[in-house]
């Protein structure tokens, strides 16, 4: 089991699923160029070794599949996330277990919660190297520039770790950094996230923001620090359950916060409230460039790393990128959590092309008349992090939510727009959406492909049709005498129904 960057990359790496790169690479546009193809092809992740202007190795698309963040989180297929998702549905259930059968389940629960608390490592790999006043130069890591557009270098993957001023709980986010001079770089984060919250309490205390930038740590825990679950648990506890055991974390050497001891690099510094520089543009994960934004300037005065540390990153943009594949995974870690909330919710799926997002397909296990309706409300207020789903579908359990074609059948043989449709005006909206017309506030639409009954429509649905049960189990029987046998009935190729799936898309 990986604990480590490093031992993940060796995991990868012994199940062919890591490339090195020994030949020159510029941190400007190239290795972003090179690792989009990778991520459009659902290639290995890659580690260059050799990144022009930088004495550290690169490693970028370690999370660029799905399987490869199940192999992070130490499992080994898709479906393990939803046992996950499990555990954390079971804390955060606002009843006490009723079965004796449940208690049990919840005590292994609290038990594993127990193994999940942090550790305390008193000489961490992290602080091997220790560079302070002139010493440090932001320019000495090798940043990438992935746009030609974009407004400077940037840090993607760095977890930001805060701390409430007031109750000392601290907060653990991946917000994107952008360099702006040797010792100095802003912080983008959305006035909702936990470090925004944060930087307000400061001001209001009239305190200095302590902040460090943990970068290079095992993928595990930035699955947990990128989980905005609703669930009271510090990232680092969080982190722990994922794993099966607590994290190591160390003590910084100048703020008063802790890091995982393990990390490549650590960055440690302050923000003073109120002071801000513009932020962008930069290409964003809607496949766009963002606008420019004044944000939160970290003055940073210490960095520490390992001895050989080596840089992990990534970076946005119009799926797939990794950051996509790391949204299915959570999406299905919510599963079981959304199905206690919404207990008529069978199945979810939010399509990666909808920017994981945008758009959900929901299955109901329909009873009642107008059940698609309550159930679209119901998601839409379920989880936060559905505030910004424009369009929701809502299709009988018996769709494969997962499959378009089944999809769009439901929408074409069970909807009439005039009744099936409804549109929600002047509702929440994403910011970074170009698509609405004032920023912030826009339209959804919920679409009810359900079966109707009685009374949604005065008539009768027509039967659905299905095989003779006793003539399918003959054909069955009999299809090797049929000569039919060596053809692989499973795998129809698209392109045989017009479909014509690129294997690249756009930047
Ligand atoms: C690769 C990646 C990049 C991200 N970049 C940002 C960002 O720039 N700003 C932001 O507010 N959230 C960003 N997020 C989302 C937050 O990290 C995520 O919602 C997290 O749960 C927020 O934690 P918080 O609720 O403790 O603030 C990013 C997530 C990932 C996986």
């Amino acid at each position: 089991m990986a604990r480590d960057l490093r031992q993940f990359i060796q995991l990868l790496e012994a199940r062919g699923q890591l490339r090195r790169i020994p030949a020159l690479v510029d941190p400007d546009l190239e290795i972003a160029e090179i690792a989009n193809r990778m991520l459009q092809a659902g290639g290995p992740g890659l580690l260059f070794e050799n990144v022009k202007g930088a004495d550290f190795p690169v490693a970028v698309n370690l999370m660029g599949t799905v399987e490869r963040i199940c192999w992070a989180l130490n499992m080994e297929q898709p479906s393990d996330l939803e046992r996950l998702g499990q555990k954390l549905a079971t804390l955060q259930q606002p009843k006490p277990p009723k079965t004796v059968a449940q208690a049990i389940d919840f005590g292994k629960i609290l038990f594993d919660v127990v193994r999940a608390k942090p550790g305390r490592n008193f000489f961490p790999a992290c602080q091997q190297v220790v560079l302070q006043g002139d010493e440090l130069d932001l320019n000495r890591l090798p940043l990438l520039r992935p746009y030609p557009g974009d407004a400077g270098k940037i840090i993607t993957l760095g977890l930001v770790i805060t701390k409430d001023v007031e109750t000392g709980t601290p907060n653990v986010g991946v917000y994107r950094l952008q360099l702006q001079s040797r010792q100095t770089m802003t912080v983008h984060w959305l006035s909702v996230r936990g470090g925004a919250r944060h930087l307000r309490k400061a001001a209001q205390a009239g305190k200095k923001l302590e902040v460090a930038i943990a970068l290079g740590v095992d993928p595990l825990i930035v699955m947990a620090a990128a989980t905005p679950i609703p669930v009271d648990l510090s990232e680092w506890l969080f982190a722990g359950l994922y794993g099966g055991s607590g994290v190591a974390l160390a003590k910084c050497k100048t703020v008063d916060l802790e890091v995982p001891a393990d990390s490549e690099f650590v960055l440690e510094g302050t923000i003073t409230p109120g002071e801000v520089l513009p932020d962008g543009p930069f290409g964003d994960h809607m496949g766009y460039y963002g606008g420019v934004e004044d944000s939160p300037l970290v003055r940073f005065h210490c960095l520490t790393h390992r001895r050989d540390p080596l840089y992990f990153t990534t970076f946005s943009g119009r799926p797939p990128k990794e950051e996509a594949a790391i949204a299915i995974a959570l999406n299905r870690i919510y599963t079981p959590i959304l199905r206690q909330q919404v207990s008529e919710i069978t199945d979810f799926f939010l399509p990666m092309e909808a920017l994981s997002y945008k758009a959900a397909i929901i299955a109901i296990d329909k009873a009642y008349p107008g059940q698609a309706r309550r159930a679209a409300l119901a998601f839409w207020s379920a989880l936060p992090q559905f505030t910004y789903t424009k369009f929701v579908i809502v299709v009988d359990k018996d769709i494969n939510i997962r499959d378009p074609r089944q999809v769009v059948w439901a929408l074409s043989s069970k909807v009439d727009p005039a009744r099936d449709v409804f549109i929600l005006s002047d509702t929440p909206f994403d910011s970074l959406d170009f698509a609405s017309q004032k920023i912030g506030l826009g339209g959804r639409m919920g679409i009810d492909a359900t079966t109707k009954i009685p009374p949604e429509t005065p008539h009768e649905w027509g039967a659905p049709l299905e095989s003779d049960p006793d003539v399918a189990a003959m054909v069955a029987r009999r299809w090797e005498e049929y000569g039919l046998a060596d053809l692989d009935m499973a795998a129809a190729d698209p392109a045989a129904f017009g479909y014509e799936i690129a294997a690249k898309t756009a930047r």
